[in-house]
């Protein structure tokens, strides 16, 4: 039997280059290994102020987004959370292991509560109860993410032992995969790049924005003039180079930027242009596929399909272990 794999982005808007290099790009290269679960996990995007009407088409983006960028069906499951009810069911049990103030430091949590002041919500503060959920319904062994998800894989990993010492075994304990690509900044260069951040090239983005964008993206700081020599270990672009470019153009701008051979312009007209060919058949092929709906919705109604059956099991071996299994209801 191969060992499970489950990892969801948030339909919260246009997926980044973030979730593309830390996530989506990663999970094509496991879905030959693996038995692997993807999720779109919508009752996240939910913990924030969110617009009601976009959410099916956020749903259907990010869907469309997935198979476009090379998440094959045949390969690999593709869900939606809120429709597989055992998500928010197992959420509940979990949340009964789950001391408070586990929650309340928890890095997303502390950040979110600052920015949105006025919805401090359950959710908000839940937000990583229903993310082990999501994991260990299919008893997951491992979960590809990028770096900001660690601090939530390591809670899973506590509420796992917790509920296994409390109940008695029942899940493994979910390794994070974190491989190339695990931390983009915004091309600000300086936060994470993230939607709520406006700091972002978008999957979707058209050659021409992606120069527009770069062109004034933030490089070495120190390199103000063309003539000053750069240092490409602290330039944004150039950790970008590393994840777009072919070896010979790295050298050649990592060279070009330390002797102030190349300005700034030439090497992000480089990058430009390598992050253009690998985005440019996903729009295309995105675009293909937001006319073919029908394909689109049986992928979905499939991969829920399948979803459902191996949380059924789950959740009635849950049941067994917290003793809500009644006998005399047979
Ligand atoms: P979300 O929707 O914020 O991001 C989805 C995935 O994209 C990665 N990512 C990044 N990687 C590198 N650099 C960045 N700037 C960047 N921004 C985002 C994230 O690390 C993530 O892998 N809580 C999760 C969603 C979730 C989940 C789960 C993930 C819910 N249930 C179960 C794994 C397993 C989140 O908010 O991801």
């Amino acid at each position: 039997m191969r060992k499970r794999i489950f990892s969801g982005i948030q339909p919260s808007g246009k997926l980044h280059i973030g979730n593309y290099l830390g996530a989506i790009k990663n999970w094509i290269g496991l879905q030959d290994e693996y038995d692997c679960v993807w999720g779109i996990v919508d009752y996240h995007s939910m913990t924030i102020p969110y617009d009601p009407e976009g959410m099916e088409g956020r749903v259907i983006d990010c869907a469309a987004t997935y198979l476009a960028a090379g998440l094959d069906p045949k390969k690999c499951v593709l869900m939606i959370q809120s429709k597989v009810k055992e998500h928010t069911e197992l959420t509940w049990i979990l949340n009964t292991v789950t001391p408070v103030s586990w929650l309340e430091r928890v890095p997303t949590f502390k950040d979110k509560s600052k920015r949105f002041k006025d919805n401090i919500n359950m959710g908000l503060m839940d937000y990583p109860t229903l993310m082990a959920a999501d994991i260990i319904l299919y008893k997951a062994h491992a979960v590809p993410v990028g770096e900001d998800q660690l601090p939530h894989l390591e809670l899973t990993r506590e509420i796992v032992r917790r509920f296994n010492n409390t109940f008695g075994d029942l899940f493994p304990e979910p390794k994070a995969i974190i491989q190339k690509g695990a931390l983009i900044r915004g091309l600000d260069g300086q936060a994470k790049m993230s939607k709520s951040l406006n700091n972002c090239l978008y999957i979707d983005d058209t050659p021409e924005e992606i120069w527009k964008k770069l062109s004034v993206a933030v490089t070495d700081p120190q390199r103000i003039r063309k003539t000053d020599p750069g240092d490409p270990e602290v330039c944004n672009l150039f950790s970008l180079h590393q994840l777009f470019s072919t070896d010979e153009q790295i050298a050649y701008c990592a060279e070009g930027c330390r002797t102030a051979g190349i300005g700034c312009l030439q090497c992000k007209k480089i990058l430009s242009e390598n992050i253009a060919q690998e985005l440019t058949p996903i729009r295309e092929e995105k675009q293909k596929l937001l006319n073919n709906m029908s394909y689109i919705k049986d992928v979905l109604t499939e991969g829920i399909a399948h979803s459902q059956k191996i949380a059924s099991k789950t959740i009635e071996e849950v049941y067994e272990k917290i003793g809500t299994n009644y006998k005399f209801m047979k």
